[in-house]
């Protein structure tokens, strides 16, 4: 199969790679770029647990050829915290037992990662729309909606 060059950043490092045509962003980032924070299921856009934000807006990688990809800013759950602080996000979900096997966080997480960017004080609502394409199988979803509601709380606390 042909192999295109693709450039893009990953958390704000510039990354450039040859991948095979046609092959998911998904693919490309776990087995090429080495970031293992992006999570693959259904591998068919129904799990969300790939969930990743590109230029700014909530993508699925299995469903993204890495080749569309060439000149973006991605962003995955391996470039949250910083050296020695989680993500505020990364906190609610750990404080609340928001995470059990944690399959789905990673795509949970940049669900509300994107929600928050562009709202960062959402309703219960906003957050059940957010997380509506993101399966977890162990929580009930509670705590997960309580972690986000939380995070956009500590969000406004140190902003204030
Ligand atoms: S692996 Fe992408 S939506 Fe399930
Ligand atoms: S914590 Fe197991 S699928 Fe969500």
């Amino acid at each position: 199969m042909a192999r295109v060059p693709v450039q893009f950043t990953l958390n704000g490092e510039e990354k450039a790679e040859f991948v095979e045509s046609g092959v998911t962003l998904l693919k490309a980032l776990r087995d090429k770029i080495g970031d293992m924070s992006v999570k693959g299921g259904c591998q068919q856009g129904t799990c969300g647990s790939c969930s990743v934000i590109i230029d700014g807006e909530l993508r699925l990688s299995c469903l993204t050829l890495a080749e569309s990809c060439n000149g973006a800013a991605i962003e995955t759950t391996g470039g949250l915290a910083e050296p020695g602080a989680l993500h505020p996000l990364q906190h609610a979900f750990a404080d609340g037992f928001a995470t059990q096997c944690g399959f789905c966080t990673p795509g949970m997480i940049m669900a509300a990662k994107a929600l928050l960017d562009r709202n960062p004080s959402p309703s219960r609502e906003d957050v059940v729309e957010a997380i509506s394409g993101n399966i977890c199988r162990c929580t009930g979803y509670e705590p997960i909606i309580q972690a986000i509601l939380d995070a956009s709380r500590a969000n406004s606390l140190s902003v204030a």
